[in-house]
């Protein structure tokens, strides 16, 4: 059947940012806000998961911790409980905190940690909207399980498609006796009874692996992934293929590694030219902690900074002279092309003229397309039959 055919309230042709919920009603929104995403800030396993505390009257006494809220609607209905949420992504934050203030949530009464800060000590009811990455889920978990204790209610929420059995055997091996509700408008509830007594497995993340012969400097180096980050347990083929194309060292002093994932890019040129001055930025705490611990853990010399942000805000206009991209495809954030669309106009903006953008990206996405319209160039630097490295120069 066709998705939009049904009733799933993300994905709407009017947009009607209101949530109703038992503790109210919420104006919410994504950010970055865009009057042209169709998206809503919340779907049907939000709705379902609240619905089912009021029905249930669930007592949200003691600490709750919310995971994996993706825009704050659950912390925002939730704010007179005063939650904890514990997110990987800097515009869940972002969103989050809009969010609150729109709906006139008392300052503070919502705690935003990050997924690299240290959980709560003690948790009463643990909320899950389940992630993409079962990694980080399985990392979440076990991160969160020891401040759990028999009387802890543990409820998670997703999307039918989003959990698998694999998903509920997680919880099964972290939590305890797991069971699944209904589906309610493709949304289905996860019920996780604590064991105290359960034998939990070690966490294995962060995760490092050494990298093959065949990138350039970067060969037979460690590289530290935390869980969730992009191709977390091995090196990407398309970011094989940029480690083999990248610009000659000495050409470049200020670098930028935008979406910098696990860091190989920027540690690359880092290697490759001890003068380099890096700077790694990315959406995501864990990614952004990932790249700091490949740096350090390949004892370079030279200058680097690390920063969890929204593309290149922040970095002033014309300060940089290289900016390397492998813009993300699959994204809850946003629409793939939004993203790259952005990444690329921030390039433009904070390069010093003569500086240069390089992108790798699948021949299919038409990336060429993008960067002449906004540089009014664009070179191709090498390509296979399935990606292209791209060149674009600030004129
Ligand atoms: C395809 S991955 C590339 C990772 C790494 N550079 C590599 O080549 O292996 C894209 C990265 O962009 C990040 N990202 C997505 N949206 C972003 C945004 N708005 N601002 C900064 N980074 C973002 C993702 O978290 C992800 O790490």
């Amino acid at each position: 059947m066709n998705d939009r055919s049904t009733n799933d309230s993300s994905d709407r042709d009017e947009r009607d940012d209101r949530l109703t919920t038992p503790w109210g009603e919420h104006v919410l929104s994504r950010f970055p806000e865009d009057p042209r995403d169709r998206l809503r800030a919340w779907d049907a396993s939000d709705e379902y998961l609240l619905g089912h505390l009021a029905e249930r009257e669930i007592p949200l006494d003691g600490t709750v911790v919310v995971v994996g809220d993706r825009w704050g609607a659950l912390v925002t209905a939730l704010a007179a409980h005063r939650p904890v949420q514990i997110t990987d992504s800097h515009l869940t934050r972002e969103a989050t905190r809009r969010n609150l203030e729109r709906s006139g949530a008392e300052p503070g009464s919502v705690r935003l940690l990050t997924t690299q800060d240290p959980p709560p000590d003690r948790v009463d009811v643990l909320l899950v909207r389940v992630p993409k990455s079962l990694a980080l889920l399985e990392d979440q978990l076990l991160r969160l399980a020891p401040s759990l204790h028999g009387g802890t209610v543990v409820v998670g929420t997703g999307m039918v498609k989003e959990i698998h059995t694999s998903t509920l055997r997680l919880f099964e091996r972290i939590v305890g006796p797991t069971r699944t509700s209904l589906a309610v408008k493709k949304a289905r509830l996860i019920f996780a009874e604590p064991d105290p007594a359960l034998k939990r497995p070690i966490n294995p993340w962060p995760l490092g692996y050494r990298l093959p012969d065949d990138v350039g400097p970067l060969a037979g180096r460690p590289v530290v992934n935390h869980a969730g980050v992009f191709c977390a347990d091995r090196l990407d083929i398309g970011t094989r293929f940029f480690l083999q194309h990248l610009p000659e060292p000495g050409d470049f002093r200020r670098v930028v590694d935008l979406g910098c994932g696990n860091g190989v890019v920027g540690t690359a040129v880092a290697l490759a030219d001890p003068n380099a001055e890096l700077l790694f930025t990315d959406e995501s705490f864990q990614a952004v902690a990932s790249a700091r611990e490949t740096y350090r853990a390949n004892e370079i010399a030279g200058q680097a900074e690390f920063r969890v942000g929204d593309g290149l805000a922040g970095v002033p206009d014309g300060s940089v002279d290289l900016v390397l991209n492998n813009p993300p495809f699959h994204s809850h954030q946003a629409t793939t092309d939004a993203t790259a669309w952005r990444m690329f106009t921030g390039a433009r903006r904070v390069l010093r003229p003569g500086g240069e953008l390089w992108v790798v990206g699948n021949r299919h996405l038409g990336y060429h397309v993008k960067l002449r319209r906004l540089f009014g160039n664009s070179r191709l630097v090498a390509g296979d039959r399935k990606f292209v490295v791209l060149r674009a120069v600030k004129e």
